[in-house]
């Protein structure tokens, strides 16, 4: 039989649609602090669940704004790795030679694929990059296209809403919140529509994202996992590429080696 990596090259060249399900795997090596590691500095002493809810920016708004615009600005100070730019390169040869379409769904609230160049994601767990007014919902305006935040963190006070002048919120989902309908309609109809799902860098222990991959499995597709660690998806993926996204991405997407 041929070795893995070739034989899941070959399923995703017979693929006509591709969805590309990504987690906070995927930008471990761009540096990017995956939640509980920003539980740093001015947030060492809360746990997320106590930060990314309703509840804790409606009690104290400046210290969770602060701890969103920290992550923004940690984000901001890194770069795509080479798993987001082989994405981006894999798709833009897939679209220029008319070999099917490539969707990206992903779990994470940095800008990374979109940095990449690659097709703008869905972000079924919103953005860093997307304030609202907590009031009316209209979408915010940073003060700082790029905030310069201390190490430690800050306590920062949101900016208020052109509209209403209620306070701006961060565009994620926090613990409690549904998704967006429009990102799980999208990312529930390019399941439904494609013939292989690749997923890579996520646990598949956060509900109802981790629905996703086996709900295009239930459509017929192929599930391939690019992952240094064990997950639920073990058992269903046909490839199983034990390894990192900036290591396997570009000889997987791109036939680098
Ligand atoms: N390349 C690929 N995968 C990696 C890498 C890497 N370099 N480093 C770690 N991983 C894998 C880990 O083995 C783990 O399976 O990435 C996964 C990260 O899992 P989580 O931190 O649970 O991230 P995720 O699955 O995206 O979490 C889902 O939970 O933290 C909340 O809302 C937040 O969107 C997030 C959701």
């Amino acid at each position: 039989t041929r070795p893995p990596l070739a034989a899941a090259r070959d399923a995703i060249a017979a693929a006509r649609r591709i969805v590309i399900f990504t987690g906070a795997g995927m930008s471990a090596e761009s540096g990017v602090p995956t939640f509980r590691d920003a539980l740093t500095g001015l947030w060492a002493r809360f746990s997320a669940e106590a930060l990314a809810t309703p509840e804790a920016f409606a009690r104290d708004p400046e210290l969770v704004w602060g701890w969103y615009e920290w992550r923004r600005a940690r984000v901001r100070a890194a770069q795509p790795n080479a798993g987001h730019g082989a994405i981006a390169e894999f798709a833009a040869r897939r679209a220029a030679e008319g070999s099917g379409g490539v969707t990206v769904v992903t779990q994470n609230v940095d800008d990374l694929h979109e940095r990449a160049g690659g097709p703008a994601a869905v972000h079924l767990h919103g953005s860093l990059f997307a304030p609202r007014c907590s009031a009316c919902g209209a979408p915010g305006e940073f003060a700082l296209a790029d905030p310069v935040e201390p190490e430690g963190g800050r306590r920062l006070a949101p900016p208020r809403c052109e509209q209403c002048g209620g306070a701006l919120r961060p565009g994620v989902v926090w613990f409690g919140e549904g998704l967006s309908e429009a990102a799980w309609r999208a990312a529930s109809q390019a399941m439904d529509a494609c013939d292989l799902v690749l997923c890579v860098g996520t646990s598949a222990l956060v509900h109802p994202a981790a629905a996703l991959p086996e709900q295009a499995l239930r459509a017929g597709a192929t599930l391939l996992q690019v992952n240094p660690g064990h997950t639920a998806f073990d058992a269903l993926a046909r490839f199983n590429l034990k390894g990192s996204a900036a290591t396997v991405l570009p000889a997987l997407l791109c036939g680098k080696h």
